[in-house]
C-alpha cells in the first residue's frame, strides 16, 4: 500500500481523508501539478512550482507552502514508495468551508495532498509506436491557463477518443487546435516545428517550454502559431508533450496518417535530446 502525503503528514493511502466540505471536492476550487520522476529524481521541479505559484495567484489562494517544503515531501514520497519511474501528483485546494458559491472572504487553510504513481515513461508503448488522436470540439472554459482540477471535459474527451479506438483527443476551438486532453499539441512541416501560442485557451506546459530549448539546441526552428486541422493533417510529423509522456509521436489524426505512420525523425531526435537534458538536470 502506498504512503501518501496529506496536510503535513504521511499516511497509508487508506487512512488519508479529506473533508466532505472541501471546496476542491464541491467546486473544483483546486489546483494541481504533476512532476515526473526518473531514476528516483524529479524532472523540472522548479518550473512546476513556479506554475503552481502562478495558479495560486490567479485564484487568490492563501500561500502557505514554500518550494523547499514541497520539495522535501516530494522527495520523502519517492523514498517511502521506492519510486524509480513515474510521477508525483500534488493537489492544493482552497480548503474547507460551508458550501457557498461566494468564496470565503477570510483566508482559509488550503488542503494539500500528494501521492506517487508508477509509470513507464522512457520505454512506453506510445513513444515506440506513436499514438492516434481524434479531434473534438474544445468545450472547456476560457481559463485553461490555470492548472485547476476542473478536468471533466478533458476526461470526457479522452474517454470518447479511447472508446473510438484512438489514444487521445486533440481539441479544436474556432477552427484551430488548442491542445490535447492532457498535453500540448505540436506539428512539424519541413524543418519547422509548430505549436499554438500560449494564452488563456491552453495550459502552458512545462515540457513545452523545455522543448523550445531542446529544439534550439538541435538547431531547429520553432514557431508559435494557430494550427488548423488541415495544417495538422498535412503535417510531416506531429507529437504531444506532457510531464507524463515527455514527447510522444502522433502517427494518425482522425483518419489521416501522419508521414509514413511511424514516429518521425525530428520528433525522435527531440525526444532523445529532451530525455538527455531532463535526466541531467533532475533533482
Ligand atoms: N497534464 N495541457 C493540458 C491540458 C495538460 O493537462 C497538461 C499536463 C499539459 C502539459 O503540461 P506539462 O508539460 O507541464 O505536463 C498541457 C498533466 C500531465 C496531467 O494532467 O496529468
Amino acid at each position: 500500500m502506498r504512503q501518501v502525503y496529506i496536510n503535513g503528514e504521511f499516511k497509508k493511502e487508506d487512512d488519508a481523508k479529506v473533508s466532505v466540505f472541501d471546496r476542491g471536492l464541491l467546486f473544483s476550487d483546486s489546483l494541481y501539478e504533476v512532476t515526473s520522476v526518473i531514476n528516483g529524481k524529479l524532472i523540472d521541479f522548479n518550473n512546476h512550482m513556479k506554475r503552481l505559484d502562478r495558479s495560486m495567484t490567479e485564484l487568490k489562494f492563501k500561500k502557505l507552502l514554500n518550494h523547499k517544503d514541497i520539495l522535501a515531501f516530494h522527495r520523502k514520497l519517492i523514498e517511502l514508495n521506492n519510486l524509480e519511474e513515474g510521477m508525483i501528483y500534488l493537489q492544493v485546494t482552497r480548503g474547507v468551508a460551508d458550501r457557498s458559491f461566494d468564496m470565503p472572504k477570510n483566508e482559509i487553510q488550503p488542503t494539500v495532498l500528494a501521492f506517487t504513481q508508477e509509470k513507464k515513461i522512457i520505454e512506453s508503448e506510445g513513444a515506440k509506436n506513436g499514438i492516434k488522436v481524434m479531434t473534438l470540439d474544445d468545450m472547456r472554459w476560457k481559463r485553461c491557463d490555470i492548472k485547476t482540477t476542473q478536468l471533466l471535459y478533458a476526461s470526457m474527451a479522452k474517454t470518447e477518443a479511447t472508446l473510438k479506438g484512438f489514444d487521445d483527443a486533440w481539441m479544436i476551438r474556432q477552427g484551430y487546435i488548442t491542445e490535447g486532453s492532457s498535453s500540448n499539441a505540436w506539428i512539424i512541416k519541413g524543418k519547422i516545428i509548430m505549436t499554438r501560442h500560449a494564452d488563456n485557451l491552453i495550459l502552458s506546459g512545462i515540457t513545452r517550454e523545455a522543448i523550445f530549448k531542446c529544439a534550439k539546441d538541435l538547431g531547429y526552428e520553432v514557431v508559435t502559431k494557430n494550427i488548423s486541422l488541415q495544417d495538422a493533417q498535412s503535417a510531416h510529423e506531429a507529437f504531444i508533450t506532457s510531464a507524463t509522456a515527455f514527447i510522444m509521436p502522433v502517427v494518425k489524426i482522425n483518419s489521416n496518417q501522419i508521414g509514413d505512420g511511424k514516429p518521425g525523425k525530428f520528433t525522435t531526435a527531440l525526444r532523445s535530446e529532451y530525455i538527455k537534458q531532463a535526466i541531467a538536470t533532475a533533482i
